[in-house]
């Protein structure tokens, strides 16, 4: 698919299934991580890839972080949580790692974190990869930053789902460039 067209018509798979993109297709959509605009080339990102058994690990997490807040928490609730991961076959967790640095404040390495994760849609999009960004309550809680392994001045920028899309295509909303953009 050529660049511009996986540009315009990208759009989020929330309904995903095996398999998971195979080593080539990760590796492209690692490398379009890496070209994110990067104030002063810091570099403030790492990611997790996580498949197989430590999607069940991770269920696990969200499990532990929910009963943390949470003393009536019910198997029904549990079990909700532990699927989650399961929704796809992989998911790759952005996070951002900031430094110090006297021109390149945090929320912009922030923004680099989101835009890799951004070039990760749309480099799974382009080789007919389903994917859809997630973010929710878990990914600010304390006990999942911590058993993923984030130091204190780390985030979690999303956790990017990929798989094999259930729905072939979805109709996507024209909006008109002229809504958001004016001339000044
Ligand atoms: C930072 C961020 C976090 C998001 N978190 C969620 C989420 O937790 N659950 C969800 O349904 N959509 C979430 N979304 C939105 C979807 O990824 C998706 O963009 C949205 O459903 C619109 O679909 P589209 O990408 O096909 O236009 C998030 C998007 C961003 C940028």
């Amino acid at each position: 698919m050529q660049a511009l067209e996986a540009l315009h018509t990208r759009s989020s798979f929330p309904r995903l299934a095996e398999p998971a993109p195979n080593e080539t297709q990760l590796e492209n959509i690692c490398k379009a991580a890496l070209r994110a605009a990067d104030h002063g080339l810091l570099r403030p990102w790492r990611f997790l890839i996580i498949r197989g058994d430590a999607l069940t690990r991770l269920g696990e997490l969200f499990v532990q972080a929910a009963r943390a807040d949470a003393d009536d928490f019910s198997d029904a609730q549990a079990e909700r949580l532990m699927n989650k991961p399961h929704r796809a076959p992989m998911i790759i967790v952005t996070i951002s790692s900031p430094s110090e640095h006297p021109k390149v404040p945090e929320f912009e390495q922030d923004l680099s974190a989101a835009a890799a994760t951004q070039n990760m849609l749309v480099a799974a999009y382009a080789q007919g990869i389903g994917a859809m960004w997630r973010t929710g309550s878990m990914a600010f809680h304390p006990v999942v930053k911590k058993g993923l392994g984030l130091s204190s001045n780390e985030k979690i920028i999303g956790f990017l789902y990929l798989g094999t899309a259930k729905d072939a295509t979805r109709n996507i909303q024209q909006v008109k460039p002229g809504d958001y953009f004016q001339v000044w």
